[in-house]
């Protein structure tokens, strides 16, 4: 179909260019920090506040006017890219949904928010063809509005606006996501070449894609329409479909709404053969300015008729333009046969072959009238038996359709924002769906008087301090920043399934949580205002760590901001939930080895990663909870300290000094043993992601800082610093 480009092929032109190559370049298995650079500010032109303050700036808007502004675009051809039919509406769609649909369940990466689409790799992936054209036609409307309008949020919109002019209703806007300045570094899967070549397929032998991945080829967002790896088989295509969809969090029926409710718009583009086409973005010269796909065969002016992007040619609909349920009935009401489409991809066509369908160029014109078609992921929903069951129900129930694409649609360009209190703008839907994961927020909610007897209660409880912080970070430490779900509000520590998670110690939080959740009642029972179990439990973490600092002689002050809820288990959907179970946290030196895990140092940097974090936090974290003796099991891989429980340097200055010798355990992977150089004596056990801070130069930079005689005082800040951060990486009210 589409030029395909090797990943090592780019880094070769960096090579030629005299530019300078990254270690990975020539040491690939080294260690990769920079996603955590990635969490500094600097290269957000915006500065520092964009990402916390972009919605004030989106609330300024008149949305109407930019709507109106849109849809104008909408429906003016432009003759270097021509509307079909008259209409960018379907490829408007196709844009929105390529920038939702990279959004991944299981790691929570991709989706719409960042508009990532913009950037390489993912502008250049050979799935997004054509649609740097689609970004290049909304600039006006961008340059129009500027900072109060992301890229992200224009790309929702405009999705938006497509459907609704094209006769559909949509739930309902929601505004509110800054723009990403930089491409994001997402393992994207194993393929070194880009589909279609067949070494970009990433499904094994029996079916599996390995965790988090949810494309089933490199360079694709989800499944090849023409069958697994060109195989135009449409049973084996209904297994990948549901594979793919279910990584982005859809089941069958979501997923069957968004497919029927997308091709009802649109076609499908393969007037040239592939090799008329240049290379993506990414590999064109900067005469073309951004843009690939070149198409070099293009003669005389041109026109809609020109089009080459997928190298399927055709409509599904006899209507392409207007939401009908024609593709529903086209699919189920005929007899599909297998053939190819003018560029030799498989494509299926009708027995008659009746020209019922506008020719792009010439919608007016009768005598262009084209037939209409489908992939054989099309032709997957009617063989599969449980997606031909919902569209039977739905060629019946046709609202009940509209109603079902409805709803799938706004899941698919919201599921990476996280919880609805960080949606904005006046278009925003009422109702709540159990997967916005709702907290019920106290009607008055606790002061600082309140905190300072929260405190002493908790203090007088009889929990140690390692429970208070183990239970603490078990909470706060499950929210990721790629899609902002988890984290401590909601109190869901307390609820299945994270209650029963290997890496929280479930036996200890069976007795831990009883006392905490005795100390909210005790407290609600004599207060106007009320106190969630979430915050307590946060408290809890402030207490325990203030007191193992004391420990050392030191006084500290951990801020807290009460304001968290409590949800039901009602309220929380398992399935969905168990997809943040951590299967590595090094924090607490925690590794499950299973097949699907990464090894324990990209999961020591993915963790960090989805906690936000830079390399000085992770250092300083990671080093400090290390005293504090909180890890899983109480393993004492890592406790470097002769006083385990108590905040200190120790963590730095013993994983440094040359006094100790280090070799690997007999016969464990992962465990190395820490012998005194002049006695001999065993000192201690420690694990690769402990022990990389002595190791990695970059890591052993910042761990020398808080090793430092001097660093006393600022090793106590920033852990300080670090540990509120995560504390409230869910509090998206504070940030405001
Ligand atoms: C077009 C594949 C699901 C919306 C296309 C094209 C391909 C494709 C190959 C033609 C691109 C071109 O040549 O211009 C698939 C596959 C899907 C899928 C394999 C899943 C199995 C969806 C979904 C939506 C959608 C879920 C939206 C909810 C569209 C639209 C077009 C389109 C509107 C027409 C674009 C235009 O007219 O320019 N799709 N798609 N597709 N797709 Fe999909």
């Amino acid at each position: 179909l589409i030029a395909s480009t090797t990943l090592t092929s780019f880094a070769s032109v960096a090579m030629a260019a005299d530019v300078p190559s990254p270690n990975q370049y020539y040491w690939p298995k080294g260690m990769n920090l920079a996603k955590l650079r990635a969490h500094d500010s600097e290269s957000d032109p915006y500065g520092a506040d964009y990402y916390t303050n972009y919605h004030k700036k989106f609330e300024q808007l008149n949305l109407q006017e930019v709507r109106k502004d849109i849809e104008k675009v909408m429906l003016t051809s432009q003759p270097w890219w021509p509307a079909d039919y008259g209409n960018y509406g379907p490829f408007f769609i196709r844009m929105a949904w390529h920038n939702a649909g990279t959004y991944r369940a299981i790691d929570g990466r991709g989706g719409e928010e960042g508009a990532q689409q913009r950037f390489a790799q993912l502008n250049d992936w050979p799935d997004n063809a054509s649609l740097d054209k689609a970004k290049r036609l909304l600039w006006p409307v961008k340059k129009k509005y500027g900072e109060k309008l992301s890229w992200g949020d224009l790309i929702v919109l405009t999705g938006d606006v497509a459907l609704n002019q094209m006769g559909f209703k949509t739930l309902g806007f929601v505004g509110g996501r800054p723009d990403d300045w930089q491409s994001e570094l997402i393992y994207w899967g194993p393929g070194t070449t880009f589909f279609p070549n067949k070494s970009s397929f990433q499904v094994g032998q029996n079916g599996t894609l390995k965790h988090p991945l949810a494309a089933t080829h490199m360079g694709l967002i989800y499944v090849n329409p023409e069958g697994p790896n060109g195989d135009p088989d449409p049973v084996k295509s209904a297994a990948m479909i549901r594979l793919a969809f279910g990584r982005m969090a859809m089941n069958d029926e979501e997923t069957v709404a968004l497919i029927a409710g997308g091709h009802t718009f649109g076609k499908a583009h393969g007037a040239h053969p592939n090799s008329c086409l240049s290379g993506p973005p990414v590999a064109n010269g900067v005469e073309h300015q951004g843009l690939g796909w070149a198409d070099h065969c293009i003669k005389g002016k041109q026109t809609a008729d020109d089009a080459s992007t997928s190298g399927l040619e055709g409509s599904w609909s006899a209507d392409p333009i207007h939401f009908t349920t024609q593709y529903i009935d086209n699919l189920l009401n005929n007899d599909w046969v297998l053939g190819t489409s003018p560029t030799g991809a498989h494509q299926w066509h009708t027995k008659t072959d009746d020209k019922i369908a506008p020719d792009p160029a010439n919608p007016n014109d009768p005598s262009k009238m084209r037939p209409i078609m489908m992939f054989t992921t099309d032709i997957a929903l009617k063989t599969d038996p449980a997606y031909h069951k919902i569209l039977a129900r739905w060629a019946e129930h046709p609202n009940e359709f509209a109603d079902a694409f409805a709803r799938a649609w706004f899941k698919l360009v919201v599921r990476d924002m996280g919880p609805k209190s960080r949606y904005f703008g006046s278009e925003v839907p009422k109702e709540t769906f159990v997967w916005q994961d709702p907290v019920n927020m106290p009607a008055k909610p606790i002061n600082q008087a309140d905190v300072r007897e929260l405190k002493k209660m908790i203090a007088a409880s009889g929990l140690s301090d390692r429970d208070l912080i183990k239970t603490a970070w078990a909470a706060a430490s499950s929210h990721r920043v790629t899609d902002h779900r988890g984290g401590a509000n909601g109190g869901r520590l307390a609820l299945m399934p994270q209650n029963g998670w290997a890496v929280n110690d479930p036996q200890d939080l069976q007795t831990i949580l009883p006392k905490l959740e005795a100390i909210r009642d005790k407290f609600n029972a004599h207060s106007a205002r009320k106190v969630a179990l979430a915050d307590i439990i946060v408290l809890g973490g402030s207490v325990g760590i203030e007191d193992a600092a004391k420990k050392a002689g030191v006084n500290i002050q951990v801020p807290f901001a009460p304001g968290r809820g409590d949800a039901t288990q009602e309220q929380t959907d398992v399935n969905s939930f168990n997809l943040l179970e951590p299967t590595a946290d090094a924090f607490r030196n925690y590794y499950r080895a299973d097949a699907d895990n990464t090894p324990p140092l990209n999961a020591l940097v993915d963790k960090a990663d989805t906690l936000g974090l830079t390399i000085p936090e992770m250092t300083v974290l990671l080093g400090g909870l290390r005293t504090l003796d909180i890890n899983t099991n109480h393993s004492q891989n890592g406790v470097l300290t002769k006083n385990p429980g108590v905040l200190t340097q120790d963590f730095f200055t013993n994983v440094l000094t040359m006094d100790t010798r280090w070799q690997k355990a007999a016969g464990q992977e992962d465990l190395y043993e820490g012998f005194d150089r002049a006695t001999g004596q065993k000192l201690w056990t420690a694990t690769d992601v402990d022990l990389v801070f002595g190791a990695n130069p970059e890591l052993r930079a910042a761990a020398e800082v808080y090793a430092s005689d001097d660093a006393k005082a600022k090793f106590y800040n920033d852990f300080v610093k670090a540990w509120t951060k995560v504390m409230n990486l869910d509090r998206f009210d504070l940030q405001r």
